[in-house]
């Protein structure tokens, strides 16, 4: 009788908890769902149960001072290799430091890392443990297959000490070679240098996240990817001392919807070619977005003497905020002013930028489209600009080089007015142009 009795409170007890974490919106609706789902069942043994493997169990402390990797691997080393789908917490109301780990897959099966609390980063160059000298980054996720890292907890670079530091972690948080990622609700905060970055990675979806970084703090760019397909990014807040999204080589169908951006260096494709490397990029789309208190909005960069092609990409619908080149594609970046002029360049095609509305910064100029001269950006078009300076009535002009393409709408509602565009396809299409182009 007593027994049964301390059963049934239990029981009630459990769905209480479960109740309460539904209702706070921890859990995915697919674990919760399976969660009640195996309750009501009472969890016969091979059901699909989440296991929960707490950071704390594992002898975590905290404190936010106490060095927490070695639970965290432990920790991770358990969920991985749990044939039931697992969930790694990291419990809200602690601040857990780790120094530069890698969590590495492939795991038993799909796992949930769950950050309500806060992971910390060490305090600065003094309090990092170098591995093998090597700064790369701090927390990688390296070989893992359906992983979601969500939650409304922190993840907190601590970067202010590198800052002013040439040698610097070059990322927070990196995905390398992993698919099928969620990355939802959580804040990343002050990097030494990137927040996040994919690299080789497929079927990403990014989602609710918020990034923060001073708008003086060097290199921060928000998110980063390199060789990474089918990437979306929606509903999420940036702002950083560098780009909100910097786009490398190799990457290809990439969604960014509804971003809310800035202060940064805006959102960019590139830059691309560096030291005469080759570089691909192909349909980005970024829409219903936001761009404030930018040195840039919507960007295409690229060095001179490289090969490839960017091409396939639309800029739509954005409000830009004050930004000082809402529109722009340089394929002269060059960062001393010392570059030489090479006779070889990515070819850039079938851009589109339709509806672009807002003010832009009085230094300007507004839209900028500055494009090789061996290899001319084709079918660029506009459409919808409308694009008044932040500040005063004088309109600053457009500038393009080399630019061929279209404007969909009619040129006196286009703001400013821009004549520069060249009419068709350019009368000199490169015959490495035409080669390189087929083997993106
Ligand atoms: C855009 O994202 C914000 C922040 O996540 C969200 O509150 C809003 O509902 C989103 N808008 C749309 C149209 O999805
Ligand atoms: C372009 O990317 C989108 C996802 O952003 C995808 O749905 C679409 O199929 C891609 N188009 C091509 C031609 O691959
Ligand atoms: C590179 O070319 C531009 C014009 O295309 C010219 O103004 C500039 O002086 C050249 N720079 C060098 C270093 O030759
Ligand atoms: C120009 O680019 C747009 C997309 O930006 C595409 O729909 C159109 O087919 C392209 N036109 C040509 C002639 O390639």
């Amino acid at each position: 009788m007593k027994s049964s009795w301390v059963l049934n409170t239990l029981f009630v007890f459990v769905i209480l908890v479960f109740f309460f974490l539904f209702v706070q919106g921890k859990l995915p609706s697919s674990t919760k769902h399976r969660q009640l789902q195996a309750l009501s069942r009472k969890s016969k043994p091979g059901s699909k149960t989440t296991v929960v493997f707490n950071v704390l169990s594992f002898g975590a402390v905290g404190n936010g001072i106490t060095d927490d990797s070695q639970a965290f691997n432990k920790a991770w080393d358990s969920a991985c290799q749990s044939k039931k789908s697992a969930l790694l917490l990291v419990p809200a109301k602690y601040s857990f430091m780790i120094q530069a780990t890698i969590f590495r897959g492939p795991c038993k099966s799909r796992l949930i890392f769950q950050i309500d609390g806060a992971l910390m980063a060490p305090d600065g160059p003094k309090a990092w443990k170098q591995k093998n000298g090597k700064l790369d980054s701090w927390v990688v996720f390296q070989s893992i297959t359906g992983m979601s890292l969500q939650g409304d907890g922190l993840i907190d670079g601590r970067g202010e000490k590198w800052w002013n530091l040439h040698k610097r972690p070059e990322k927070a948080i990196s995905f390398d070679f992993s698919f099928e990622l969620t990355i939802r609700g959580v804040r990343v905060e002050n990097s030494p240098k990137f927040h996040m970055a994919f690299n080789m990675c497929k079927n990403v979806h990014v989602e609710r996240i918020s990034i923060k970084a001073p708008a003086n703090s060097p290199n921060t760019d928000g998110i980063h990817l390199e060789k990474t397909n089918n990437l979306k990014i929606y509903n999420s807040f940036i702002s950083s001392g560098d780009d909100c999204i910097s786009i490398g080589t190799g990457c290809h169908n990439v969604d960014i919807r509804n971003v809310t951006c800035g202060p940064s260096h805006g959102i960019s494709i590139g830059s691309l070619g560096r030291d005469k490397s080759r570089a691909c990029v192909s349909n980005i789309t970024v829409s219903d977005s936001v761009i404030k208190h930018s040195t840039n909005g919507v960007r295409i960069k690229t060095w001179q003497g490289g090969s490839g092609a960017v091409s396939k990409i639309t800029f739509q619908n954005i409000k830009m905020d004050t930004v000082l080149n809402p529109i722009i594609i340089d394929q002269f970046y060059c960062l001393d002013n010392m570059c030489p002029n090479q006779t070889s360049a990515l070819s850039i095609s079938d851009v589109s930028y339709k509806s672009i509305r807002g003010t832009y910064d009085v230094s300007g100029p507004p839209v900028h489209i500055a494009c090789s001269d061996s290899v001319p950006c084709r079918n660029v078009t506009l459409s919808g600009v409308q694009l008044r300076p932040a500040q005063g009535k004088s309109l600053l002009k457009p500038f393009c080089w080399e630019a061929y393409g279209s404007i969909y709408t009619h040129p006196s509602s286009t703001l400013p007015p821009v004549s520069c565009l060249l009419n068709g396809p350019p009368k000199k299409i490169a015959k490495f142009d035409v080669d390189h182009h087929s083997q993106c």
